[in-house]
């Protein structure tokens, strides 16, 4: 992981590079980084705050052997791998709001938005993009996201050093990602739910079809959230879930 990395001052997004560039052949492991985003995405075609020199916002081209339905847990080594790797720069500890946002005191601290290309039953290329914010002071951003978002240099009141860290990412995604390809994905599972902030609580969920709340209760083996409704247990494996304060 990380023998190519192309790096980049500005880009539209780092998604969109990384797709052309998966398109164009990179290997299994190319990482594509810029110090800015013109327009960086999120989920759910939202936007994503990427000024200049202050994020580490990157993405990986992946090119496993597995199936196209294995994907989304991708996403969720991708959160376990940024927990670890703060944990052990900055010693801050943080949460995972399933599927793939981490938190620090119910605010956001990182996001990632997974794409993927398949054929039939083959992935041709995953692409997983992480947006940390490292350096951003509260006054800096944009006065929308000052009350849902933070960063580390917040947390601890100093700047943390987005090479070390981005480093520390690298090795921690490329461990769980040889992990994944040699035993599955149970391991890894097991971690996320470790750091996992929404099991346990009262979630309200926007479904692709639906809107419900209830008791999120677990993750199964495909990484979908359980949650025990009035009227059953619902799995969602995608949408938008949100903790209910107490
Ligand atoms: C979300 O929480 O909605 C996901 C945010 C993902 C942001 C990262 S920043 C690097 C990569 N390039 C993008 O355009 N988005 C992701």
């Amino acid at each position: 992981l990380g023998k190519d990395i192309q790096y980049y001052k500005e880009v539209i997004s780092t998604n969109n590079q990384a797709k052309f560039a998966a398109q164009q052949d990179a290997g299994e492991g190319t990482i594509i980084v810029s110090e800015a985003q013109t327009s960086g995405r999120g989920r759910l075609a939202r936007g994503w705050y990427s000024p200049a020199e202050k994020g580490i916002w990157f993405s990986v081209i992946l090119r496993p052997h597995f199936l196209p339905q294995e994907a989304p847990k991708c996403t969720l080594l991708a959160a376990v791998a940024i927990v670890k790797a703060i944990e052990t720069i900055t010693e801050i500890q943080v949460g995972i709001k399933w599927p793939n946002d981490i938190l620090y005191n119910k605010l956001k601290l990182v996001g990632i938005l997974t794409e993927m290309n398949a054929e039939m039953d083959c992935i041709n290329y995953i692409i997983i993009g992480m947006g940390i914010n490292v350096n951003i002071q509260k006054n800096e951003f944009p006065l929308e996201l000052q009350h849902i978002a933070t960063s580390l240099a917040i947390i601890k009141g100093k700047k943390i050093s987005r090479v070390q860290l981005l480093n520390e990412i690298l090795f921690q995604i490329e461990t769980l990602y040889n992990i994944a390809q040699a035993e599955g994905f149970v391991k890894i599972l097991e971690e996320w739910k470790k750091y996992s902030v929404t099991l346990g609580k009262t979630v309200d969920v926007i479904g692709i079809n639906d809107t419900f709340a209830g008791l999120a209760m677990d993750i199964d083996a495909d990484g979908a959230l359980l949650v025990k409704t009035k009227a059953g247990i619902k799995r969602v494996l995608a949408g938008d879930v949100s903790i209910r304060a107490k």
